[in-house]
């Protein structure tokens, strides 16, 4: 069967293709994701009406693409399910989406059914290579990986979630405030890297010495699977200030309360920085993750959302999880993002297992609250 997935949820209009074939064989026909970042960047964040605004005026050409390149010419015949992302995201963006799934279901006769973003993270875990080669997932089943617990670390959420298996899930923790997503853009703005920030972050903090400054490893010693990064975001703002004030040579010219980045750390103090930011941030998760693993008895670890793009995340997520007997399973970095492959598979998920809420008339009517709990 194909699928085609839809995904509107914040600044990325993507349009995708997936087509399953005999058991559960994935081939990812297309997967074309439209970024509004450049719009968003002098905000220094996504504007939700804005957002919104660009993916009516770009999906119909996303749409188009996804259809040419998956070589679709003929809907009605050769898609059979609609996936279109229901949230959790901006509600007006969100919409934008929706919307246009909606009416492409009723033009084309063709069952729609509404994915939980969230959901379509952990599911970038199984998408394979953009290049046709189809990945069996037969033969991750048979790997064994079922109860296994998901890290799932976006722009806008920060969650431990179980899984017993496919579309049966349990949150076990989740931040208190900021994601980590959040804490790495706005960390970046402290210093004045701009929009999005978490690959700034990354980028410069490869030249930077992760020990130099100690920062706080919010709730680290808590017994409990929550997270916290408002707190190491103010630590950071502090930090500079105390870097900036004892540096003769630099200038602090921003107020505590404001972060626009109106400091002049030298290039070395700002990779040092970001190195012990991004030390700090990637380290909760490691050992909170892992710790969460031993507890619930699962048998693998899945990394999943924005974040899971970060190098030392990837690595050290890995190292400890495999060290631990655990099996270990990232998305391919080109499948971090938000895209609508995953969406499109996470749809099929659902579809294989609740078959009942695929008429777009009955789908129509279930609740569409954006911020739904996790399915
Ligand atoms: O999943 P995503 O694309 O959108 C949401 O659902 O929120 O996640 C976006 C987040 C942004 O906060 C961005 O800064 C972060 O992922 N991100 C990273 C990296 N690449 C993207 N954070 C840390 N390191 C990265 N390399
Ligand atoms: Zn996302």
């Amino acid at each position: 069967m194909r699928i085609l997935g839809i995904e509107t949820s914040c600044d990325e209009t993507a349009v995708a293709v997936l087509e399953i074939r005999g058991k559960n064989k994935i081939s990812i026909l297309s997967n074309i994701v439209s970024s509004q970042v450049k719009i968003h960047a002098k905000f220094g964040g996504v504007v939700p009406n804005l957002a919104a605004r660009e993916h009516v005026k770009n999906i119909r050409r996303v749409f188009n693409l996804a259809l040419k390149t998956a070589g679709i010419k003929d809907l009605k015949k050769e898609i059979n399910l609609i996936a279109v992302t229901r949230g959790p995201g901006l509600s007006p963006a969100l919409l934008a989406g929706l919307s246009f799934a909606k009416t492409i279901a009723w033009l084309y006769d063709k069952p729609i059914i509404g994915v939980n973003h969230l959901e379509g993270h952990i599911y970038s875990n199984w998408l394979p290579k953009n290049d046709n080669r189809p990945l069996t997932i037969d033969d991750r089943q048979s790997k064994n990986i079922f109860p296994a617990l998901n890290l799932i670390v976006s722009g806008g959420h920060t969650e431990l979630v179980l899984m017993a298996n496919y579309g049966k899930y349990k949150l076990i923790g989740e931040t208190l405030d900021d994601a980590a997503g959040e804490a790495f853009d706005k960390v970046a703005r402290l210093l004045g890297l701009g929009y999005p920030g978490g690959p700034a972050i990354s980028k410069i903090a490869k030249d930077g010495d992760p020990e130099k400054y100690p920062l706080p490893r919010p709730m680290l010693k808590l017994k409990n699977f929550d997270f916290s990064y408002s707190g190491l975001k103010t630590a950071v703002l502090y930090l500079i200030r105390d870097i900036v004030t004892k540096s003769p040579s630099t200038k602090f010219r921003a107020s505590p309360s404001t972060s626009s980045g109106q400091h002049r750390l030298s290039a070395k103090q700002k990779a040092d920085v970001a190195a012990s930011f991004q030390k700090s941030a990637t380290e909760v998760l490691v050992i909170k993750t892992v710790r969460a693993a031993k507890q619930y008895g699962v048998k693998s670890i899945l990394l999943s959302g924005g974040v899971s793009a970060n190098e030392t995340l990837r690595i050290e997520l890995k190292k400890n999880a495999e060290q631990n007997g655990f099996k270990y399973f990232q998305p391919l970095v080109e499948y971090t993002g938000d895209n609508a492959a995953m969406i499109a598979l996470a749809g099929y998920f659902n579809y294989l297992t609740n078959k009942k809420s695929l008429s777009f008339y009955s789908w129509s009517k279930i609740d569409m609250d954006a911020n739904l709990g996790f399915v």
